[in-house]
């Protein structure tokens, strides 16, 4: 998402293309095997650049791109074939991912967020057609809340298509609202986790102070609305809690975020913005981290949220 210069949603936040490519290298040879990427991230530009440095590397990378989203909104017209999980848009969205790309085969294909507006088995039949061409290996969804990923895979079960084997969501110690459907739904149904912003983009790395202005050139210089859902009593408890484990583990607060992630069971793989190989090389240290029982109760107290209703009622009898 940090690759190519963006005109939309990204734009002032993501990479210089050299810094990019020393990321994307760096990432490769430190063993990371799957590259995140989106048609609409960067206006296709992410997904080209991907493609080019991918070049003699492909078979040490697992290729996972998405469709669902008009690439370039908010800067030219969007007609109603330009997104959604329709058959038409999937199809034609596919096609031009893997000329983007220049590639043959995606190695997993995700639905960016759920598309009510058209039915499940359409999308689905979609989809499974696209693995019989041979374009694409696997399907994952991201974005979804629990009942509609439900339907989908009983769905795929009763027409018998390919079904999402994987699903891209929010996790981070600032934002754990997955943990009450659909990380119990992923479980439930032997479905793999791609985590999606796990230091809740950069809070959690530390360089973010209470009452002071974000720092020049960070992502929340810019984003300042997103920032407020972190700039709060909640957000600066977690990161206090985040930097007593670091500072007792002789480790960086991102490395001890993303541990706190790689202890979760339900984890298969971390997809880590890195906008610079300075902060690549501090999210690694996460692999080097172990966080004892105390660690992981004391960031866990730190960082649970209200579960609301039905969650606390249920949690009386059996905690999920
Ligand atoms: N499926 C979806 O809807 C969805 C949504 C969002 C993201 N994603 C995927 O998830 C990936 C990661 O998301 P994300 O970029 O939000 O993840 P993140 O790791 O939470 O945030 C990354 C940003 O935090 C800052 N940062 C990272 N490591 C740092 C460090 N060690 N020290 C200081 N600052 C650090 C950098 O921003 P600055 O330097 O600019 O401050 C960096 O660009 C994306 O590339 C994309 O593939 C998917």
């Amino acid at each position: 998402m940090t690759f190519g210069e963006s005109q939309t949603f990204m734009r002032g936040v993501t990479s210089p293309d050299d810094e990019a490519r020393r990321v994307f290298d760096a990432a490769v040879d430190a063993g990371m095997n799957l590259v995140d990427t989106a048609d609409v991230y960067s206006e296709g530009r992410s997904e080209e650049l991907t493609g080019a440095w991918i070049k003699g590397k492909r078979d040490r990378v697992l290729l996972a791109t998405k469709c669902r989203f008009p690439i370039g909104f908010g800067t030219r017209p969007v007609g109603p074939h330009d997104s959604g999980l329709s058959r038409k848009h999937i199809m034609e969205a596919c096609e031009a991912s893997l000329r983007r790309l220049g590639t043959d085969v995606i190695d997993l294909y995700q639905t960016h967020m759920q598309d009510r507006a058209v039915p499940i088995d359409e999308t689905l039949r979609a989809l499974d057609d696209l693995v019989t061409q041979g374009k694409v290996r696997y399907v994952a969804c991201s974005n979804y809340t629990g009942y509609r990923l439900t339907e989908s895979l009983w769905r795929a079960e009763a027409l018998r298509t390919q079904r999402y084997e994987a699903l891209q969501l929010q996790w981070s110690l600032a934002v754990r609202d997955c943990e009450r459907e659909m990380i119990p739904a992923c479980r439930a149904f032997q479905l793999g986790v791609l985590v999606w912003s796990p230091l809740a983009r950069g809070f959690l790395s530390g360089k973010y102070q209470r009452g002071q202005p974000a720092p020049a050139g960070s992502r929340f210089e810019s984003w300042k609305d997103s920032y407020k859902q972190f700039d709060n009593d909640r957000g600066w408890g977690i990161l206090a809690a985040v930097t007593e484990v670091a500072q007792r583990r002789e480790t960086t607060p991102a490395a001890v975020a993303l541990a706190w992630l790689l202890a979760r069971p339900e984890v298969t793989s971390i997809i880590v913005g890195a906008r610079t190989v300075a902060q690549l090389e501090d999210n690694l240290k996460a692999l080097t981290v172990k966080l004892s029982a105390d660690d992981l109760r004391q960031l866990d107290d730190a960082s649970r949220p209200a579960w609301g209703y039905p969650y606390d009622f249920i949690a009386m009898r059996e905690p999920w």
